[in-house]
């Protein structure tokens, strides 16, 4: 299971490097605009720390100027991934991007028919989000493992990327299910490594370490 950080902040990617955490990056305009710096700008940073897949979503909405975006922002670096929204007009600037050798990644993708349509339109990656769909009350892990049976039934190459992730019990259950990849805030990532009983096991070896006097 590949791990991508859902970042724009260099500092915590670089972080998170460094511990192998990061075999991709994800952004999106909310993160961007969060960094406070130019799209442009930050993403050739991000390209530069990290070797996997980074991915830039475009901020048009029509085919040709979604094209024509992602043409543009894929002269930045060889890893850019063109994140493209899943909208009829979508789907059309994937099949082309596809067709011109860029890897794409479908965002805000919310139910197993958007990724059918996704790896019929020869999109690279597709975005389930699930802590949205939780959000509303619908289960989000639910969709994902139909997504995934789905794409297996038929062999599809396009790579499930599990987004929206709030918890490690997200990440948990999509490993199991055997989604290919999962985009995580760095904030969650710290939270898979810690465990109560590691952090009072560690202090009680520490603790009879210094009573025998070795130290
Ligand atoms: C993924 O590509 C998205 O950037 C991200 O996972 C969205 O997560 P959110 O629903 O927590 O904003």
């Amino acid at each position: 299971m590949k791990f991508f950080i859902d970042s724009a902040d260099v500092n915590e990617i670089r972080q998170a490097n460094l511990k192998g955490w990061v075999d991709g990056v994800t952004t999106n305009p909310t993160l961007i605009a969060k960094s406070g710096r130019s799209f442009k700008e930050v993403i050739a940073e991000i390209c530069k720390e990290v070797s996997g897949p980074v991915s830039a979503e475009v901020l048009a909405t029509q085919s040709a100027e979604m094209i024509k975006e992602g043409l543009d922002l894929a002269k930045i670096a060889s890893n850019v991934v063109i994140k493209i929204p899943m909208t009829e007009e979508g789907l059309i600037a994937v099949k082309k991007l596809t067709s011109e050798g860029i890897k794409t990644n479908v965002t805000l993708v919310f139910n197993p028919l958007q990724a059918l349509l996704v790896a019929k339109a020869g999109g690279t990656m597709v975005s389930p989000f699930v802590g949205r769909l939780d959000d509303i009350g619908i289960d989000g892990l639910a969709m994902v493992e139909e997504i995934v049976h789905i794409y297996r039934q038929f062999d599809f190459a396009t790579e499930v990327l599990v987004a929206s992730v709030r918890s490690p019990l997200h990440i948990e259950k999509a490993a199991l299910m055997g989604a290919d990849i999962v985009t995580v805030p760095y904030k969650v990532m710290q939270q898979m490594t810690h465990h109560p009983l590691t952090d009072k096991g560690l202090q009680m070896f520490m603790e009879d370490w210094k009573k025998s006097g070795k130290l």
